[in-house]
Protein backbone atom coordinates (compact mmCIF):
# COMPACT_ATOMS: atom_id res chain seq x y z
CA UNK A 1 0.00 0.00 0.00
CA UNK A 2 1.22 3.42 -1.07
CA UNK A 3 0.73 6.27 1.29
CA UNK A 4 0.98 9.91 0.31
CA UNK A 5 0.42 13.47 2.16
CA UNK A 6 -1.33 16.13 0.69
CA UNK A 7 -2.83 19.31 1.54
CA UNK A 8 -6.61 19.27 2.06
CA UNK A 9 -8.22 19.55 -1.33
CA UNK A 10 -11.28 17.50 -2.46
CA UNK A 11 -10.66 15.69 -4.90
CA UNK A 12 -12.69 15.24 -8.16
CA UNK A 13 -13.89 11.68 -7.88
CA UNK A 14 -13.16 8.13 -6.20
CA UNK A 15 -13.76 7.49 -3.13
CA UNK A 16 -13.19 10.00 -0.20
CA UNK A 17 -13.20 9.23 3.54
CA UNK A 18 -13.95 12.03 6.17
CA UNK A 19 -13.34 12.35 9.92
CA UNK A 20 -15.61 13.39 11.44
CA UNK A 21 -15.88 14.57 15.48
CA UNK A 22 -18.43 14.00 17.61
CA UNK A 23 -20.80 16.83 18.35
CA UNK A 24 -18.64 19.05 15.62
CA UNK A 25 -20.04 17.37 12.72
CA UNK A 26 -18.27 17.81 9.37
CA UNK A 27 -15.37 19.76 8.94
CA UNK A 28 -14.69 22.33 6.68
CA UNK A 29 -14.06 20.32 3.51
CA UNK A 30 -16.70 18.23 4.42
CA UNK A 31 -19.22 20.71 4.24
CA UNK A 32 -17.68 21.45 0.79
CA UNK A 33 -18.37 17.83 -0.34
CA UNK A 34 -21.88 18.59 1.23
CA UNK A 35 -22.64 21.15 -0.52
CA UNK A 36 -21.14 19.99 -3.60
CA UNK A 37 -23.44 16.69 -3.48
CA UNK A 38 -26.60 18.65 -2.53
CA UNK A 39 -26.46 18.23 0.66
CA UNK A 40 -26.68 14.43 0.50
CA UNK A 41 -23.99 13.82 3.46
CA UNK A 42 -26.01 15.70 6.19
CA UNK A 43 -29.26 13.98 5.15
CA UNK A 44 -27.00 10.64 5.27
CA UNK A 45 -26.12 11.92 8.54
CA UNK A 46 -29.35 12.30 9.88
CA UNK A 47 -30.97 9.28 8.62
CA UNK A 48 -28.27 6.71 10.10
CA UNK A 49 -28.18 8.99 12.99
CA UNK A 50 -24.17 9.13 12.66
CA UNK A 51 -22.79 10.90 15.92
CA UNK A 52 -18.95 10.75 14.59
CA UNK A 53 -18.59 8.44 17.78
CA UNK A 54 -15.08 6.82 17.79
CA UNK A 55 -15.08 4.29 15.13
CA UNK A 56 -18.09 4.75 14.01
CA UNK A 57 -18.12 4.25 9.96
CA UNK A 58 -21.04 5.45 7.52
CA UNK A 59 -20.87 4.89 3.65
CA UNK A 60 -22.71 6.82 1.38
CA UNK A 61 -22.17 5.60 -2.10
CA UNK A 62 -22.55 7.47 -5.05
CA UNK A 63 -23.55 10.48 -3.87
CA UNK A 64 -22.59 13.74 -6.41
CA UNK A 65 -19.29 12.68 -8.51
CA UNK A 66 -17.96 10.65 -5.87
CA UNK A 67 -17.92 6.47 -6.42
CA UNK A 68 -18.42 6.44 -2.21
CA UNK A 69 -18.01 8.73 0.55
CA UNK A 70 -16.94 7.00 3.96
CA UNK A 71 -17.83 8.94 6.78
CA UNK A 72 -15.31 7.88 9.93
CA UNK A 73 -15.70 8.95 13.78
CA UNK A 74 -13.05 10.37 15.31
CA UNK A 75 -14.91 10.61 18.83
CA UNK A 76 -14.61 14.22 20.71
CA UNK A 77 -11.94 16.33 19.08
CA UNK A 78 -10.73 17.56 22.09
CA UNK A 79 -9.97 14.32 24.17
CA UNK A 80 -8.27 13.00 20.65
CA UNK A 81 -5.40 10.53 21.83
CA UNK A 82 -2.90 9.21 19.26
CA UNK A 83 -3.52 5.80 20.34
CA UNK A 84 -7.47 6.64 19.22
CA UNK A 85 -6.23 8.06 16.01
CA UNK A 86 -4.65 4.52 14.84
CA UNK A 87 -7.49 2.61 15.34
CA UNK A 88 -9.76 5.29 13.17
CA UNK A 89 -6.79 4.75 10.57
CA UNK A 90 -7.33 1.30 10.95
CA UNK A 91 -10.92 0.75 10.78
CA UNK A 92 -10.56 3.32 7.56
CA UNK A 93 -8.29 0.25 6.18
CA UNK A 94 -10.72 -2.66 6.72
CA UNK A 95 -13.88 -0.14 5.75
CA UNK A 96 -12.08 0.45 2.26
CA UNK A 97 -11.22 -3.36 1.58
CA UNK A 98 -14.90 -4.33 2.49
CA UNK A 99 -16.09 -1.91 -0.34
CA UNK A 100 -13.04 -3.25 -2.61
CA UNK A 101 -12.21 -0.04 -3.12
CA UNK A 102 -8.48 0.49 -4.74
CA UNK A 103 -7.68 3.57 -3.97
CA UNK A 104 -8.75 6.89 -1.53
CA UNK A 105 -8.77 9.87 -0.45
CA UNK A 106 -8.50 10.22 3.75
CA UNK A 107 -9.43 13.96 4.16
CA UNK A 108 -8.80 14.51 7.90
CA UNK A 109 -10.44 17.60 8.72
CA UNK A 110 -9.52 19.75 11.52
CA UNK A 111 -10.84 22.21 13.56
CA UNK A 112 -8.35 25.29 15.23
CA UNK A 113 -9.08 24.36 18.54
CA UNK A 114 -7.84 20.81 18.50
CA UNK A 115 -5.60 19.75 20.79
CA UNK A 116 -1.68 20.75 20.32
CA UNK A 117 1.13 18.42 19.46
CA UNK A 118 -1.14 16.13 17.59
CA UNK A 119 0.18 14.53 14.36
CA UNK A 120 -3.26 13.22 13.08
CA UNK A 121 -1.75 12.24 9.27
CA UNK A 122 0.81 10.44 10.80
CA UNK A 123 -1.28 8.38 13.33
CA UNK A 124 -3.70 7.49 10.66
CA UNK A 125 -1.27 6.69 8.49
CA UNK A 126 0.35 4.01 10.69
CA UNK A 127 -2.72 2.70 12.19
CA UNK A 128 -3.49 2.12 8.14
CA UNK A 129 -0.24 0.28 7.86
CA UNK A 130 -0.51 -1.90 10.92
CA UNK A 131 -4.04 -2.97 10.10
CA UNK A 132 -2.47 -4.03 6.59
CA UNK A 133 -0.79 -7.15 7.62
CA UNK A 134 -1.32 -10.66 6.22
CA UNK A 135 0.62 -14.00 7.09
CA UNK A 136 -0.39 -14.79 3.61
CA UNK A 137 2.78 -16.90 2.25
CA UNK A 138 1.97 -20.14 2.17
CA UNK A 139 -1.15 -19.63 0.46
CA UNK A 140 -0.52 -21.06 -3.04
CA UNK A 141 -4.33 -20.46 -3.95
CA UNK A 142 -6.60 -17.18 -3.23
CA UNK A 143 -10.14 -17.54 -3.06
CA UNK A 144 -11.22 -13.89 -4.81
CA UNK A 145 -12.13 -11.71 -2.21
CA UNK A 146 -9.33 -12.24 0.00
CA UNK A 147 -6.67 -10.21 -1.29
CA UNK A 148 -6.42 -6.58 -0.30
CA UNK A 149 -7.23 -4.46 -3.10
CA UNK A 150 -6.34 -1.44 -1.20
CA UNK A 151 -3.01 -0.07 -3.19
CA UNK A 152 -3.00 3.69 -2.72
CA UNK A 153 -4.05 6.28 -0.08
CA UNK A 154 -3.74 9.40 0.01
CA UNK A 155 -4.03 11.90 2.95
CA UNK A 156 -5.13 15.15 3.58
CA UNK A 157 -3.76 16.74 6.47
CA UNK A 158 -2.93 20.54 6.86
CA UNK A 159 0.01 19.61 7.82
CA UNK A 160 1.61 17.01 4.98
CA UNK A 161 5.40 17.54 5.38
CA UNK A 162 5.04 16.79 9.06
CA UNK A 163 3.01 14.04 8.84
CA UNK A 164 5.28 12.77 6.25
CA UNK A 165 8.30 12.75 8.83
CA UNK A 166 6.09 11.47 11.80
CA UNK A 167 4.96 8.37 9.44
CA UNK A 168 8.85 7.72 8.19
CA UNK A 169 9.22 6.97 12.13
CA UNK A 170 5.72 5.24 12.10
CA UNK A 171 7.00 3.43 9.20
CA UNK A 172 9.89 2.28 11.04
CA UNK A 173 7.56 0.99 14.08
CA UNK A 174 5.02 -0.78 11.39
CA UNK A 175 8.21 -2.57 9.90
CA UNK A 176 9.04 -3.76 13.20
CA UNK A 177 5.53 -5.01 14.00
CA UNK A 178 5.56 -7.02 10.62
CA UNK A 179 8.89 -8.58 12.05
CA UNK A 180 7.23 -9.90 15.01
CA UNK A 181 4.00 -10.84 13.56
CA UNK A 182 5.72 -12.52 10.64
CA UNK A 183 7.83 -14.70 13.39
CA UNK A 184 5.24 -15.56 15.56
CA UNK A 185 3.18 -16.85 12.57
CA UNK A 186 5.64 -19.02 11.29
CA UNK A 187 5.41 -22.82 11.97
CA UNK A 188 7.53 -24.61 14.20
CA UNK A 189 8.69 -26.67 11.12
CA UNK A 190 10.12 -23.17 9.63
CA UNK A 191 11.06 -21.43 12.53
CA UNK A 192 13.23 -22.91 15.40
CA UNK A 193 16.31 -21.89 17.37
CA UNK A 194 18.35 -21.54 14.80
CA UNK A 195 16.14 -20.15 11.60
CA UNK A 196 14.64 -17.51 14.64
CA UNK A 197 18.55 -17.20 15.18
CA UNK A 198 19.78 -16.33 11.40
CA UNK A 199 16.27 -14.16 10.70
CA UNK A 200 17.23 -11.76 13.40
CA UNK A 201 20.46 -11.44 12.67
CA UNK A 202 19.58 -10.45 9.12
CA UNK A 203 16.80 -8.01 9.79
CA UNK A 204 18.85 -6.49 12.94
CA UNK A 205 22.50 -6.71 11.18
CA UNK A 206 21.57 -4.53 8.51
CA UNK A 207 19.61 -2.25 11.18
CA UNK A 208 22.83 -1.34 12.33
CA UNK A 209 22.64 -3.71 15.47
CA UNK A 210 25.68 -5.80 16.64
CA UNK A 211 24.18 -9.27 16.47
CA UNK A 212 25.62 -12.17 18.65
CA UNK A 213 24.10 -16.05 18.27
CA UNK A 214 25.07 -18.38 20.76
CA UNK A 215 25.49 -22.10 20.54
CA UNK A 216 24.96 -24.90 22.51
CA UNK A 217 28.69 -25.30 23.08
CA UNK A 218 29.14 -21.81 24.23
CA UNK A 219 25.93 -21.89 26.92
CA UNK A 220 27.16 -25.22 28.66
CA UNK A 221 30.92 -23.20 29.13
CA UNK A 222 28.27 -20.29 30.83
CA UNK A 223 26.95 -23.40 32.26
CA UNK A 224 23.22 -22.58 31.58
CA UNK A 225 22.10 -26.01 32.28
CA UNK A 226 18.60 -24.68 33.48
CA UNK A 227 17.93 -23.55 29.48
CA UNK A 228 19.60 -26.38 28.04
CA UNK A 229 17.92 -28.93 29.81
CA UNK A 230 14.69 -28.00 27.87
CA UNK A 231 16.44 -28.19 24.59
CA UNK A 232 17.78 -32.02 25.31
CA UNK A 233 15.03 -33.58 23.72
CA UNK A 234 15.07 -31.80 20.76
CA UNK A 235 16.73 -32.28 17.42
CA UNK A 236 17.23 -28.86 17.14
CA UNK A 237 20.19 -26.87 18.59
CA UNK A 238 19.24 -24.48 21.13
CA UNK A 239 20.25 -20.93 20.63
CA UNK A 240 20.62 -17.55 22.55
CA UNK A 241 20.63 -14.39 20.69
CA UNK A 242 22.39 -11.00 22.09
CA UNK A 243 21.34 -7.89 20.21
CA UNK A 244 22.58 -4.63 20.81
CA UNK A 245 21.95 -1.76 20.01
CA UNK A 246 23.96 1.47 20.62
CA UNK A 247 21.69 4.46 19.68
CA UNK A 248 22.48 6.46 22.58
CA UNK A 249 24.72 10.07 22.72
CA UNK A 250 28.96 8.67 22.60
CA UNK A 251 29.05 11.29 25.47
CA UNK A 252 26.92 9.56 27.66
CA UNK A 253 28.43 5.70 27.82
CA UNK A 254 24.97 4.71 29.39
CA UNK A 255 24.18 1.68 30.78
CA UNK A 256 21.84 -0.27 28.44
CA UNK A 257 18.06 -0.71 29.16
CA UNK A 258 17.74 -4.51 28.83
CA UNK A 259 15.01 -6.80 26.95
CA UNK A 260 14.85 -10.79 27.84
CA UNK A 261 12.15 -12.78 25.73
CA UNK A 262 11.14 -16.68 26.14
CA UNK A 263 11.40 -17.99 22.50
CA UNK A 264 10.22 -21.37 22.80
CA UNK A 265 9.26 -22.22 19.42
CA UNK A 266 7.51 -25.00 20.32
CA UNK A 267 6.15 -26.07 23.76
CA UNK A 268 4.93 -29.90 23.67
CA UNK A 269 5.55 -29.58 27.35
CA UNK A 270 8.01 -32.26 26.92
CA UNK A 271 7.77 -35.44 28.90
CA UNK A 272 4.92 -33.58 31.21
CA UNK A 273 3.19 -33.66 27.80
CA UNK A 274 0.61 -31.62 27.14
CA UNK A 275 -2.79 -32.78 25.63
CA UNK A 276 -3.26 -33.28 22.02
CA UNK A 277 -6.29 -30.56 21.30
CA UNK A 278 -5.06 -27.16 20.43
CA UNK A 279 -1.02 -27.66 21.02
CA UNK A 280 -0.82 -26.29 17.67
CA UNK A 281 -1.16 -22.80 19.55
CA UNK A 282 2.58 -23.66 20.79
CA UNK A 283 3.86 -22.60 17.65
CA UNK A 284 3.67 -18.98 19.16
CA UNK A 285 5.42 -19.72 22.60
CA UNK A 286 8.38 -17.53 21.40
CA UNK A 287 6.46 -14.66 21.40
CA UNK A 288 8.05 -13.18 24.15
CA UNK A 289 11.40 -13.47 21.81
CA UNK A 290 9.41 -12.36 18.56
CA UNK A 291 8.32 -9.17 20.78
CA UNK A 292 11.85 -8.02 22.00
CA UNK A 293 13.64 -8.66 18.46
CA UNK A 294 11.05 -6.47 16.95
CA UNK A 295 11.46 -4.38 19.64
CA UNK A 296 14.91 -3.93 19.25
CA UNK A 297 14.55 -3.77 15.00
CA UNK A 298 11.81 -0.85 15.81
CA UNK A 299 14.65 1.51 18.34
CA UNK A 300 17.51 1.01 15.50
CA UNK A 301 14.52 1.57 12.84
CA UNK A 302 13.87 4.66 14.00
CA UNK A 303 17.22 6.18 15.12
CA UNK A 304 16.16 5.82 19.02
CA UNK A 305 19.08 7.44 21.50
CA UNK A 306 18.89 4.74 23.78
CA UNK A 307 21.00 2.06 24.60
CA UNK A 308 19.19 -1.31 24.45
CA UNK A 309 20.00 -4.69 24.42
CA UNK A 310 17.78 -7.49 23.66
CA UNK A 311 18.71 -10.90 24.73
CA UNK A 312 16.49 -14.22 23.82
CA UNK A 313 16.57 -17.46 24.60
CA UNK A 314 15.54 -19.51 22.08
CA UNK A 315 14.67 -23.99 22.68
CA UNK A 316 12.69 -26.40 21.51
CA UNK A 317 10.39 -28.34 24.11
CA UNK A 318 10.07 -32.05 22.81
CA UNK A 319 9.51 -35.11 24.41
CA UNK A 320 12.34 -38.06 23.70
CA UNK A 321 14.93 -40.53 24.33
CA UNK A 322 17.10 -37.99 25.91
CA UNK A 323 14.76 -35.49 26.91
CA UNK A 324 14.76 -34.04 31.16
CA UNK A 325 12.58 -35.62 33.14
CA UNK A 326 10.25 -34.79 36.03
CA UNK A 327 12.27 -34.51 39.04
CA UNK A 328 15.82 -34.10 37.12
CA UNK A 329 18.22 -31.38 38.80
CA UNK A 330 19.53 -28.91 36.50
CA UNK A 331 21.96 -26.16 37.64
CA UNK A 332 21.38 -22.76 36.28
CA UNK A 333 24.51 -20.08 35.63
CA UNK A 334 23.67 -18.26 38.37
CA UNK A 335 24.73 -21.49 40.28
CA UNK A 336 21.05 -22.39 41.64
CA UNK A 337 19.82 -25.76 41.28
CA UNK A 338 16.53 -26.65 40.24
CA UNK A 339 14.15 -29.57 40.21
CA UNK A 340 12.24 -30.02 37.19
CA UNK A 341 9.30 -31.50 38.55
CA UNK A 342 7.22 -30.35 35.76
CA UNK A 343 8.95 -30.37 32.03
CA UNK A 344 6.02 -28.33 31.26
CA UNK A 345 7.43 -24.96 33.12
CA UNK A 346 10.01 -24.93 30.95
CA UNK A 347 9.69 -20.90 29.87
CA UNK A 348 11.21 -20.25 33.34
CA UNK A 349 13.78 -22.51 33.15
CA UNK A 350 14.72 -20.75 30.10
CA UNK A 351 14.79 -17.36 31.59
CA UNK A 352 16.38 -17.72 34.46
CA UNK A 353 19.70 -18.17 32.41
CA UNK A 354 18.60 -15.49 29.91
CA UNK A 355 17.79 -13.02 32.97
CA UNK A 356 21.29 -14.18 34.79
CA UNK A 357 23.30 -13.87 31.66
CA UNK A 358 22.04 -9.94 30.74
CA UNK A 359 22.16 -8.99 34.09
CA UNK A 360 25.36 -10.43 34.52
CA UNK A 361 27.32 -8.80 31.41
CA UNK A 362 25.18 -5.62 30.68
CA UNK A 363 24.35 -4.85 34.19
CA UNK A 364 21.69 -2.77 32.39
CA UNK A 365 19.54 -0.02 34.26
CA UNK A 366 16.62 -2.41 33.90
CA UNK A 367 15.39 -5.24 32.39
CA UNK A 368 12.06 -6.30 30.98
CA UNK A 369 11.17 -9.62 30.24
CA UNK A 370 8.45 -11.11 27.83
CA UNK A 371 6.98 -14.56 28.10
CA UNK A 372 4.40 -16.62 27.05
CA UNK A 373 4.58 -18.06 30.42
CA UNK A 374 1.46 -19.34 32.37
CA UNK A 375 -1.86 -20.45 31.18
CA UNK A 376 -2.93 -18.92 34.22
CA UNK A 377 -2.57 -15.53 33.29
CA UNK A 378 -5.44 -16.28 30.70
CA UNK A 379 -7.47 -17.21 33.06
CA UNK A 380 -7.46 -14.13 35.24
CA UNK A 381 -7.06 -11.48 32.32
CA UNK A 382 -8.26 -12.97 29.06
CA UNK A 383 -6.99 -10.61 25.66
CA UNK A 384 -7.68 -7.63 27.54
CA UNK A 385 -4.86 -7.40 29.54
CA UNK A 386 -0.95 -8.80 29.65
CA UNK A 387 0.02 -9.41 33.76
CA UNK A 388 2.30 -7.21 34.87
CA UNK A 389 5.18 -8.36 37.77
CA UNK A 390 7.78 -6.10 39.32
CA UNK A 391 10.22 -5.05 41.98
CA UNK A 392 10.23 -1.85 41.78
CA UNK A 393 7.29 0.53 41.63
CA UNK A 394 8.46 3.40 39.43
CA UNK A 395 9.31 0.90 36.45
CA UNK A 396 5.47 -0.60 37.08
CA UNK A 397 4.01 2.99 37.01
CA UNK A 398 6.15 3.69 33.52
CA UNK A 399 5.30 0.46 31.79
CA UNK A 400 1.95 0.88 32.96
CA UNK A 401 1.71 4.38 31.62
CA UNK A 402 3.32 3.73 28.37
CA UNK A 403 0.39 0.05 28.27
CA UNK A 404 -2.51 3.30 28.44
CA UNK A 405 -0.63 5.36 25.90
CA UNK A 406 -0.06 2.44 23.55
CA UNK A 407 -3.47 0.33 23.73
CA UNK A 408 -1.29 -2.24 25.11
CA UNK A 409 -2.46 -2.82 28.38
CA UNK A 410 -0.86 -4.05 31.36
CA UNK A 411 -2.22 -5.23 34.83
CA UNK A 412 -0.15 -5.45 37.92
CA UNK A 413 -0.20 -8.48 40.02
CA UNK A 414 1.96 -9.60 43.17
CA UNK A 415 4.94 -10.74 44.22
CA UNK A 416 5.41 -12.04 47.41
CA UNK A 417 7.51 -13.88 50.19
CA UNK A 418 4.57 -16.31 50.15
CA UNK A 419 4.70 -17.12 46.91
CA UNK A 420 8.38 -17.45 46.89
CA UNK A 421 8.18 -20.15 49.90
CA UNK A 422 6.24 -22.44 47.96
CA UNK A 423 9.15 -22.83 45.17
CA UNK A 424 11.44 -24.02 47.97
CA UNK A 425 12.08 -28.18 47.93
CA UNK A 426 14.33 -30.66 49.77
CA UNK A 427 16.07 -32.07 47.06
CA UNK A 428 17.33 -28.48 45.85
CA UNK A 429 17.12 -24.78 45.94
CA UNK A 430 14.18 -24.87 44.40
CA UNK A 431 11.60 -26.57 41.96
CA UNK A 432 9.87 -25.25 38.69
CA UNK A 433 6.44 -25.08 40.06
CA UNK A 434 4.15 -25.19 43.50
CA UNK A 435 2.12 -27.64 45.33
CA UNK A 436 -1.16 -26.36 44.75
CA UNK A 437 -2.65 -24.96 41.53
CA UNK A 438 -3.06 -21.12 42.97
CA UNK A 439 -1.75 -18.14 41.94
CA UNK A 440 -0.13 -20.09 38.77
CA UNK A 441 1.08 -17.01 37.22
CA UNK A 442 2.58 -15.03 40.27
CA UNK A 443 4.65 -18.28 41.37
CA UNK A 444 5.62 -18.10 37.99
CA UNK A 445 7.18 -14.53 38.43
CA UNK A 446 8.41 -15.40 41.82
CA UNK A 447 10.61 -17.53 40.08
CA UNK A 448 12.04 -16.04 37.74
CA UNK A 449 12.82 -12.97 40.09
CA UNK A 450 15.21 -15.61 42.17
CA UNK A 451 16.99 -14.44 38.70
CA UNK A 452 17.82 -10.81 38.82
CA UNK A 453 19.15 -10.08 42.15
CA UNK A 454 18.40 -6.43 42.96
CA UNK A 455 18.35 -5.31 39.39
CA UNK A 456 15.30 -3.34 38.37
CA UNK A 457 12.78 -5.82 36.93
CA UNK A 458 9.79 -6.56 35.32
CA UNK A 459 7.78 -9.63 33.95
CA UNK A 460 5.35 -9.37 31.32
CA UNK A 461 3.32 -12.35 30.77
CA UNK A 462 1.74 -12.34 27.72
CA UNK A 463 0.44 -15.75 27.18
CA UNK A 464 -3.06 -14.25 26.78
CA UNK A 465 -2.30 -11.18 24.23
CA UNK A 466 0.23 -12.53 21.81
CA UNK A 467 -2.23 -13.99 19.37
CA UNK A 468 -5.66 -12.39 18.81
CA UNK A 469 -9.02 -14.92 17.66
CA UNK A 470 -10.21 -11.59 16.25
CA UNK A 471 -9.99 -8.41 14.55
CA UNK A 472 -9.08 -5.42 16.59
CA UNK A 473 -8.59 -2.04 14.67
CA UNK A 474 -5.12 -1.57 14.00
CA UNK A 475 -4.67 -5.84 14.90
CA UNK A 476 -5.84 -8.23 12.18
CA UNK A 477 -6.50 -11.73 13.69
CA UNK A 478 -3.34 -13.55 14.50
CA UNK A 479 0.07 -12.61 15.89
CA UNK A 480 -0.68 -9.60 17.66
CA UNK A 481 2.86 -8.04 18.66
CA UNK A 482 1.85 -7.15 21.83
CA UNK A 483 4.67 -5.66 23.43
CA UNK A 484 6.72 -3.61 20.57
CA UNK A 485 4.44 -0.56 20.50
CA UNK A 486 4.21 -0.88 24.39
CA UNK A 487 7.94 -1.23 24.91
CA UNK A 488 9.12 1.56 22.20
CA UNK A 489 6.68 3.77 23.70
CA UNK A 490 8.49 3.03 27.18
CA UNK A 491 11.87 3.40 26.26
CA UNK A 492 10.73 6.86 24.66
CA UNK A 493 9.47 8.21 27.49
CA UNK A 494 11.61 7.32 29.97
CA UNK A 495 15.35 6.50 28.58
CA UNK A 496 15.47 8.72 25.66
CA UNK A 497 16.62 11.55 27.13
N1 LIG B 1 3.72 -21.99 27.12
C1 LIG B 1 2.97 -22.40 28.25
C2 LIG B 1 1.96 -21.35 28.70
C3 LIG B 1 0.83 -21.07 27.75
C4 LIG B 1 -0.34 -21.79 27.85
C5 LIG B 1 0.95 -20.10 26.79
C6 LIG B 1 -1.38 -21.51 26.98
C7 LIG B 1 -0.09 -19.83 25.92
C8 LIG B 1 -1.26 -20.53 26.01
C9 LIG B 1 3.92 -22.70 29.41
O1 LIG B 1 5.15 -23.20 29.05
C10 LIG B 1 3.27 -23.75 30.25
O2 LIG B 1 3.09 -24.82 29.76
N2 LIG B 1 2.92 -23.38 31.48
C11 LIG B 1 2.29 -24.27 32.36
C12 LIG B 1 2.92 -24.11 33.70
C13 LIG B 1 2.52 -25.15 34.70
C14 LIG B 1 3.07 -26.50 34.28
C15 LIG B 1 3.03 -24.75 36.06
C16 LIG B 1 0.80 -23.90 32.41
O3 LIG B 1 0.47 -22.73 32.35
O4 LIG B 1 -0.01 -24.83 32.46
MN1 LIG C 1 5.15 -25.30 28.82
ZN1 LIG D 1 5.84 -22.69 27.20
Amino acid sequence: MEISFVKPALPGSGTIVLAVFEERGLGPLGQTADKAAGGQLTRAIASAAFAGKADETLVIHAPAWFDRVVLIGFGKADKIKPAAIENAGGTIYAQLNALKATAATVIVDVFEDMPAGLNLGADLALGMQLRSYRFDKYRTVEKSGHKATLAEVSIATPHPNAARTGFGRGRAIADAVFLTRDLVSEPANILYPESFAERARERLSSLGVSVEILGESKLAKLGMGALLGVGQGSERETQLVVMNYQGAPKAKNKKPVAFVGKGVTFDTGGISLKPGAGMEDMKWDMAGAGAVTGLIASLAGRKAKVNAVGVVALVENMPDGKAQRPGDIVKSMSGQTIEVLNTDAEGRLALADALWYTIDRFKPQAVVDLATLTGAIIIALGAEYAGLFSNDDTLAAQLLAAGVESGEKLWRLPLDEAYDKQIDTDAADMKNISDGRGAGSAIGATFLKRFVKDTRWAHLDIAGVAWSKKDKATVPKGATAFGVRLLDRFVADNFER
